[in-house]
């Protein structure tokens, strides 16, 4: 049964999302303030945080840091006001695993909910199962436990940012495609692979209403997405893995020429895996439907890439998508879940 701590003093705030979530089977515990709701985390086993942005005596945002600092695994879900939204979104950006507006719809909150529930039981689980492995990469059963729990995340995404379904395993798909053209090694392979899935996971903590905005995004709304970056490098900073996933999750929106980010680092500073995830995630992205804009044909992706070839992106890269799609008449499609990692020798 999942435990929800819920921490404000209004009557009514506390009765509707309290009833809402015991009539979906959760289980709801109430603070009235923030040092209730330590006390409450010190003795119940609670699995997801939900305060408002103002709760009494201690803000939802001191909480929201108290909590980020001694439960790091418990996300934290803020609840706020049109007054207080500036505040919520910052927080967002800083540790917050998500914030919504009064008044709270159900399916907003229930879908919040889930996509934190999930997260939390994800990022756990792969935690654990590479921890188990003492590092050593010699079991199938790792192997098959890691994969399905990116899969699991990327599913995780798509809840999130459903317009884009699909994104992660097509990209996954894609870049390890261009990765054996290239004759990468099998390590290489498999950590372009899973690094593909986890590329975009920052977006979890996107609000969902800039995901799907189908408007142009206001200067602050794009600075937020662009932190995707640095966001989903936290989010997985603490899962041990055999590949430099991280670094490749950081890398991914850099350039050659330097005007990527977060850095803006170039050339062969930015690591081969992030150069080609970089094109994957490029030409999966071009072709397909965004709110804001139709879906593009495969030439027009193709064209875009090479006009840039050498410029915005590896040569060698390029090089290796014109041959997969003009020679091998590629086709963009779902992962399969068809890779399969070797025992590394
Ligand atoms: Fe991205
Ligand atoms: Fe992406």
């Amino acid at each position: 049964m999942t435990n929800i701590l819920l921490v404000n003093n209004e009557r009514k705030w506390i009765e509707d999302i309290g009833r809402c979530l015991f009539e979906n089977g959760y289980n709801t515990f109430y603070a009235k303030n923030t040092s209730e709701a330590l006390d409450d985390l010190d003795r119940t086993g609670i699995d997801i945080v939900i305060a408002d942005i103002m709760a009494p005596k201690m803000t939802g945002l001191t909480l929201l840091s108290v909590v980020n600092q001694n439960y790091p695994e418990i996300p934290v879900i803020l609840i706020a006001d049109a007054a207080s939204m500036d505040e919520a979104q910052a927080a967002v950006k800083e540790d917050a695993f998500d914030y919504l507006v009064k008044p709270v719809g159900e399916s907003a909150l229930l879908k919040s909910v889930n996509m934190a529930l999930w997260h939390q039981r994800a990022m756990t689980r792969t935690s654990e199962a590479v921890d188990s492995s003492e590092s050593s990469l010699q079991d199938e059963a790792l192997f098959s436990a890691i994969s399905s729990t990116f899969h699991t995340i990327g599913r995780i995404l798509e809840l999130k940012d459903p317009l884009s379904a699909g994104h992660e395993r097509k990209v996954a798909s894609l870049a390890l495609s261009i990765a054996k053209k290239m004759n990468l090694s099998q390590r290489q392979q498999d950590c372009i692979y899973f690094a593909s899935f986890l590329h975009d996971i920052g977006k979890l903590l996107i609000p969902s209403e800039i995901l799907s905005k189908p408007s142009k995004l206001t200067p602050c709304e794009y600075a937020m997405v662009k932190d995707h970056v640095s966001r989903g490098c936290a989010l997985i900073e603490h899962i041990k893995l055999p590949w430099p996933i991280q670094d490749v999750v950081y890398q991914h929106h850099e350039r050659l020429d330097g005007s990527g980010y977060p850095e803006g680092i170039m050339g062969d500073s930015i690591m081969l895996e992030a150069r080609i995830l970089a094109v994957a995630d490029v030409i999966e992205a071009m072709t397909s439907y965004r709110p804001y804009r139709p879906r593009f044909d495969i030439r027009v992706a193709l064209k875009e890439i090479s006009d840039n070839r050498g410029r915005l992106y590896d040569e060698s890269v390029c090089d290796a998508v014109y041959s997969l799609f003009r020679d091998d008449n590629y086709q963009i499609e779902d992962d399969p879940l068809g890779h399969r990692m070797v025992i590394y020798k």
